[in-house]
């Protein structure tokens, strides 16, 4: 398996993983899944802010794929980022997850981002929650009820990993361009 940028040509993989994920479970609070052109779209937001996004990649198939965004659009979030991450249904388990969302964070490090922030889809999200704190993420609060989908409430998970040393002292670069 190898993790590289994401490109153009990804985008069909990337629509049909995220599509899965978006119609049968609580990862995303998004309903109807985003065609590959919107997922296009994203990615190339995100990589022309000068940000991750990342595939994983066996014998030529996409099996999960993960990237940061930035968290809120106010300039003085500038060194915090969000991060997504999902795996093909038929791989989880298998450390994809793991491969890929471990070089975002070190991609978000490299930029001089002080902190990733998960906002993890649904309290009962083991396999989300297990990922981030098993990267050295931490418990940052719940927010209850803050969804409804698939006919119930569901919660978000927020956790969140300092980077470069997080707060113990001021930023030394500019962040992103917010
Ligand atoms: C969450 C998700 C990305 C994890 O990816 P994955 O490839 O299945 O995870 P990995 O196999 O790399 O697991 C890495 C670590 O995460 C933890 N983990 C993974 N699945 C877990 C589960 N079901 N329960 C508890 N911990 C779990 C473990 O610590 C694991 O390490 P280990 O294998 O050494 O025990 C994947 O399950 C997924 O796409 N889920 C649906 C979409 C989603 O919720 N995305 C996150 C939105 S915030």
């Amino acid at each position: 398996m190898i993790v590289r940028a994401a490109t153009d040509a990804d985008a069909e993989a990337l629509a049909a993983i995220y599509g899965h994920h978006v119609l049968h479970g609580f990862g995303t609070f998004e309903i109807t899944p985003p065609d590959a052109a919107w997922m296009d779209g994203r990615r190339r937001d995100v990589q022309g802010r000068g940000l991750p996004y990342l595939v994983a990649e066996d014998a030529g198939r996409v099996l999960g794929f993960a990237y940061a965004s930035p968290f809120r659009p106010r300039p003085g979030y500038r060194f915090t980022a969000e991060d997504s991450v999902y795996v093909a249904p038929d791989a989880v388990g298998q450390g994809v997850g793991r491969a890929v969302l471990a070089q975002v964070i070190a991609d978000c490090e490299a930029f001089g981002l002080r902190q990733l922030v998960a906002v993890i889809g649904d309290s009962l999200n083991a396999a989300s929650i297990g990922l981030h704190r098993a990267l050295g993420f931490e418990p940052a609060g719940v927010g209850r009820s803050f969804g409804f989908k698939h006919g119930r409430w569901v919660d978000i998970v927020w956790m969140q990993k300092a980077l470069n040393g997080g707060d113990a002292c001021p930023p030394d670069g500019q962040g992103l361009s917010l």
